[in-house]
């Protein structure tokens, strides 16, 4: 075949696997109707009758901007009131100590971009846990990148701190730099929280090693797209603070996104934010990533910028927002909560969940095991080693029924083996 894309760029066809189950979820419905099928695939917050959860209190703000707001290019970086109130966003009352600057990106997406395109070599590998969020494959690939993973989970379901640090000390030592993405708290797709003990170990493991090497660079992002729905109020953010007054060659970066918080997926929100160990490093990631966003997207949304910018500037506008946000987290906790309850009493598996919106349940063959569910109505995600359950898109009841049916397919899959 005479191909017109260059080798690098030659792609499987087909769409995104995820995209594919929800699909088939889609016509299913069409066909039996909405009650007889659990649909949980999309990561997107859902009501109890499968239709998407859009916050009152975001689009009462967006649909009354004025058409130019909306319209208007929103400057390179993002606007300066976003720029300065997604800062706030991001780590409300646990601010960490450091030189801190916001650039506007496309959703968590683009700040994930940011960093692996400018704080790692080309053909360097990224380091991310085994089980995670596959776009930062894609996302890696692109940009001539690969990843590399450690081990989530030690033997007791917590963070598996020798497989971290070997793996960020092997990588050091040939790459001289790596960039870790860390997703936590609220993990996808297992809905891990690292503890603040685990995150003061990692504080310690960095600056140990920063101080031992000065000629390495260590660069942390982390990856909190789920981070307002964990938790009861700010404790989830406690670890920012920890991440404070790194060594000079330690970067911290936040991956913001306000897909979820906002309930904005579409409209594609979000913020590469550093901090910084002193104020040169805070400038060159300010020029660094203003550039990328001109040679990769240009402007981000303005519409959105101005929404969340509005929201956060108005204590009323804030504090409706914050209500509405509680009001569906803790319906998620609840039915995460039914989920892991109905999973022990019939002794299934799963990975340590603490929050957010996915359950892992490990298993072999997962793909035939989600086959199996799909003959019952029940359309679940296959990962790699397991299935990834979304209590965001599912209601209580049927966060209920799944474990039951799940474990149903995995024996029947068992015997059929
Ligand atoms: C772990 C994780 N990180 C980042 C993102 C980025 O989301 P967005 O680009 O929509 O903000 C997602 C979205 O699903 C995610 O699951």
């Amino acid at each position: 075949m005479n191909r017109m894309v260059i080798e690098t760029s030659v792609r499987q066809a087909g769409n995104d696997p995820i995209f594919r189950i929800a699909e088939a979820a889609k016509n299913r419905i069409a066909t039996v109707g909405k009650d007889n099928v659990i649909n949980s695939t999309l990561g997107a917050l859902m009501d109890d009758n499968g239709n998407l959860v859009t916050f009152d209190s975001v689009y009462s703000v967006f649909r009354n901007l004025k058409d130019s707001e909306i319209a208007s290019y929103a400057g390179i970086p993002g606007t300066p009131t976003f720029l300065n109130n997604v800062i706030d966003a991001c780590f409300k009352s646990h601010r960490p100590k450091g030189y801190i600057r916001s650039i506007a990106t496309p959703g968590g997406t683009g700040a994930i971009r940011h960093a692996i395109a400018n704080y790692t070599e080309i053909g360097d590998k990224v380091l991310i846990s085994d089980w995670h969020w596959e776009p930062y494959e894609t996302i890696a690939d692109e940009n001539h990148r690969s990843v590399t993973t450690f081990k989530l989970f030690n033997e007791n379901g917590n963070f598996n701190m020798n497989s971290y640090k070997s793996k960020m000390l092997e990588l050091l030592n040939v790459q001289k730099r790596v960039l870790s993405i860390i997703n936590s708290p609220a993990h996808n797709p297992t809905g891990y929280c690292l503890s603040d003990d685990e995150w003061r170990e990692i504080v310690l493991f960095y600056t140990k090693t920063a101080k031992a090497h000065p000629e390495w660079r260590i660069i942390l992002e982390c990856d909190i797209a789920y981070i307002d729905f964990t938790g009861k109020n700010d404790e989830s953010r406690r670890f920012m603070e920890l991440l404070s007054d790194m060594p000079e060659n330690v970067l911290v970066l936040y991956a913001y996104s306000a897909s979820k918080a906002y309930t904005m997926y579409g409209l594609r929100n979000g913020a590469i934010i550093c901090v910084a160990p002193n104020e040169e490093i805070a400038d060159e990631f300010v020029s660094t990533c203003s550039y990328s966003n001109r040679g990769t997207w240009s402007n981000g949304t303005h519409g959105a910028m101005s929404t969340l910018a509005k929201i956060t500037d108005d204590k009323k506008l804030k504090k409706t927002f914050e209500n509405e946000q509680r009001k569906y987290k803790i319906i998620l906790q609840q039915r995460a909560a039914a989920f892991v309850n109905a999973a022990k009493e019939i002794n299934l598996q799963i990975c340590h969940y603490v929050d957010g919106f996915f359950i892992t349940i490990p298993c072999q063959k997962p793909k035939m095991v989600s086959e199996e569910l799909m003959k019952m109505n029940f359309f679940i995600v296959e990962l790699k080693n397991g299935l990834r359950f979304a209590p965001c898109a599912v209601s209580e009841e049927q966060c209920k029924k799944a474990p039951a049916l799940i474990k149903k397919a995995m024996d029947s899959i068992e015997i059929n083996a």
